[in-house]
């Protein structure tokens, strides 16, 4: 048997059933796989029904603001994603009159597409003939054929790529493809059980004891601390308690969210420290004094590249500040609700 039948008869057995699977619309696939990217399917599942019924068609998408699509995006992370989507809905209704690109090269030039999500896309709506190779189906190949090569970098796709082109089955690339995506994740993990695996016996890595030393990762940066100081001012007004948020606009993580005035330090600060800096920066930004700032523990959150440290530093307002910084806006605890905020600010907020 042949690897694309035996891996097709493995399918047959074990494929999953997914919501994506098995439709042609290029926009629900194109959806699905950028909810992929970085998500669980469990968790992805739930965002891509929420997603679809928000917004049934590209049109739908490109005509939404920013702010809704962040608002939905809440608590998958990597917000660079719905920011993506987006663009590429308005792109695909102003530069390609509302047709999804129908070419790999075309569908590649959508933001936030790299060649795994448009070979996904490719394959699943159009039949076309490409690969997908992520971690999972690095890790099988690896394995398979004993191939040592430093995974993720361009030239290790390419090595794969070729390799899989000649073993896919050329008619079926949407089966070959979901074939491999759940093959490489559901039976050659990375603890795998190789005596159920209909490879085990052409498997190169078995044979020569390399199965926990397949794939080969490249070095892995050490991610980065970074020490945020949040300033959460409260005052009631008419019976409601109100509070500030500013908007997050650099060049940097969570763009577009909203989260507290923020100080960020280039290291931890002491107690006494963090009291000094806060009121420094209430009466910069507030002119209120802060006699009376209670301080939350650390709150550490874990993003791919950076580890925060973070502290909210809760001050009782007299009332209202009278001026306050462009970027910022007065809030109730209702508001808040209806603005995307960083998973972060969400959690602090839980537990208040
Ligand atoms: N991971 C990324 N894309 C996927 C898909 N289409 N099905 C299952 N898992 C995936």
């Amino acid at each position: 048997m042949s690897f694309s039948q035996k891996l097709d008869s493995w399918y047959t057995d074990f494929g999953r059933s997914l919501p994506w699977r098995g439709i042609d619309d290029p926009y629900r696939i194109w959806l699905s796989e950028i909810i992929l990217q970085q998500t669980r399917i469990e968790q992805g599942r739930d965002y891509y029904h929420r997603f679809l019924e928000a917004f049934p068609t590209v049109a739908d998408l490109a005509a939404a603001s920013e702010q809704q699509v962040l608002r939905l995006w809440q608590g998958l992370g990597y917000y660079s994603r719905a920011r993506n989507v987006h663009a590429g809905a308005q792109y695909i209704m102003q530069e390609c009159r509302g047709r999804f690109p129908d070419t790999y090269e075309g569908i590649l030039r959508l933001k936030g597409v790299g060649r795994y999500t448009a070979a996904a896309i490719a394959s699943f709506a159009f039949r076309l003939p490409y690969p997908v190779i992520d971690g999972n189906v690095y890790r099988f190949i690896s394995r398979l054929h004993g191939i040592a090569t430093p995974i993720g970098t361009a030239a290790a796709y390419n090595e794969f790529e070729a390799l899989l082109l000649k073993q896919m089955d050329c008619r079926h690339p949407d089966r070959f493809n979901a074939a491999l995506m759940d093959f490489g994740s559901l039976q050659c993990k990375p603890r795998p059980d190789c005596e159920a695996c209909p490879f085990a016996d052409e498997c190169v890595a078995l044979r020569t004891g390399r199965i926990e030393l397949l794939p080969v990762k490249p070095a892995k940066a050490r991610p980065k601390d970074r020490w945020f100081y949040y300033l959460h001012p409260r005052w009631q007004e008419a019976g409601r308690e109100y509070t500030v948020m500013q908007q997050r606009t650099d060049q940097d993580i969570w763009r577009g969210l909203y989260q507290f005035p923020l100080l960020e330090a280039d290291r931890e600060l002491s107690d006494g420290e963090l009291q000094q800096a806060m009121r420094r920066f209430a009466e910069e930004n507030f002119q209120f004094p802060i006699p009376d700032a209670q301080c939350s523990p650390t709150f550490l959150h874990q993003l791919t590249h950076r580890t925060i440290h973070a502290r909210f530093v809760q001050a009782q307002l007299p009332s209202r500040p009278t001026l306050l910084p462009e970027n910022m806006r007065c809030l109730t605890a209702g508001q808040i609700k209806d603005f995307p905020l960083p998973r972060l600010i969400d959690r602090y907020l839980r537990q208040l």
